[in-house]
């Protein structure tokens, strides 16, 4: 990568950033296809998110950048044009900068459709029962992508019931009609529930910490082909993937979600066809990124 005048800037908007796999990402994609870009951390606390994001447009060599926790909703007032996508889902996690004017979309709803497409190509979204577990940040691009998708039923499982009835009313916004069923967390949910998902993931932080324990039990899936996802991919492998395992029953993490957000974030920017091109950037970057997080101890 050589710096030079004609260098154009990407990068990440958040607090903290520290911890972030997104610069190692885009520079792989960067030098891939040997564009004079480079990617960057921007870390930006609360006090200076104002004053950071009104002056961030009038840097002329700024083509875009993403944004993280906690800035995905206070961004958008700052915006020029949102996606119908990021409007559903009051989150925007990338921003594209032309002619001085920021553009808002949000790839976390297509990273989660597409992880599940890529690792489980015949697993068909239409007709199917899934249960989300958690109402937070994340739930919303899931939920979305999901009953586009037309699926037949969505449960939410939240532990504050509130969330998950606030998650309801904000998905029917933007959605015609959507089949969505609200309940409180429940250990033994799956015990009770006459008809089994085809899907469940978890959107929630529960995993993230070695003392977290598994939010439901899934013995009562043994018979059945449940996809078992889990949003969080550091640990590699939560206890509920863990469990899911153990039941013979199919597991899938986030890193393919995060690496398909990033493509997709990367293709708004460079115009490169996602599809043709970036597809074939999936398996080099799952192990990069195995790597890296190895080397952190994971
Ligand atoms: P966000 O800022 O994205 O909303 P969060 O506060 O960590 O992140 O919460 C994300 C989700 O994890 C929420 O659904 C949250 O449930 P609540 O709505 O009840 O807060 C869920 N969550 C976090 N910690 C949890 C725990 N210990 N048990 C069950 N759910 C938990």
């Amino acid at each position: 990568m050589k710096i030079n005048g004609n260098t154009r800037i990407l990068g990440v908007l958040g607090y903290p950033v520290k911890h972030t796999l997104s610069p190692p990402i885009h520079n792989f994609l960067i030098e891939k296809y040997k564009l004079n870009l480079i990617y960057l951390p921007f870390e930006v606390s609360k006090n200076n998110f104002e004053k950071f994001i009104k002056g961030i447009s009038h840097i002329d060599n700024l083509s875009g950048f993403n944004i993280t926790v906690p800035y995905k909703v206070d961004v958008i007032k700052h915006l020029y044009r949102i996606s119908s996508e990021a409007v559903t889902i009051n989150a925007v996690n990338t921003v594209k900068i032309k002619k001085n004017k920021m553009y808002g979309f949000n790839s976390d709803y297509f990273g989660f459709k597409r992880s599940i497409e890529l690792n489980f190509p015949k697993f068909k979204f239409r007709g199917k029962r899934v249960l989300m577990l958690g109402a937070g940040g994340a739930s919303k691009a899931v939920a979305l992508s999901l009953l586009k998708s037309s699926i037949r039923e969505l449960v939410i499982l939240n532990r504050t019931y509130k969330n998950a009835v606030r998650l309801k009313s904000e998905l029917q916004k933007g959605l015609n009609d959507p089949n969505i069923t609200v309940f409180r967390m429940d250990f033994e949910y799956l015990k009770k529930s006459e008809l089994l998902p085809d899907l469940i993931v978890n959107t929630t932080s529960v995993g993230l910490k070695k003392t977290d324990k598994t939010l439901i039990d899934l013995k009562y899936l043994k018979q059945r082909n449940t996809i078992i996802y889990d949003l969080i991919y550091n640990p590699s492998r939560t206890k509920f993937l863990k469990s899911a395992s153990s039941y013979g029953l199919p597991v899938l993490n986030g890193l393919d979600m995060l690496i398909l957000q990033a493509l997709k974030s990367f293709s708004i920017w460079t115009g490169i066809s996602l599809e043709e091109e970036l597809m074939r950037s999936v398996n080099p970057l799952r192990e990069n990124l195995k790597k890296i997080l190895k080397s952190q101890g994971v």
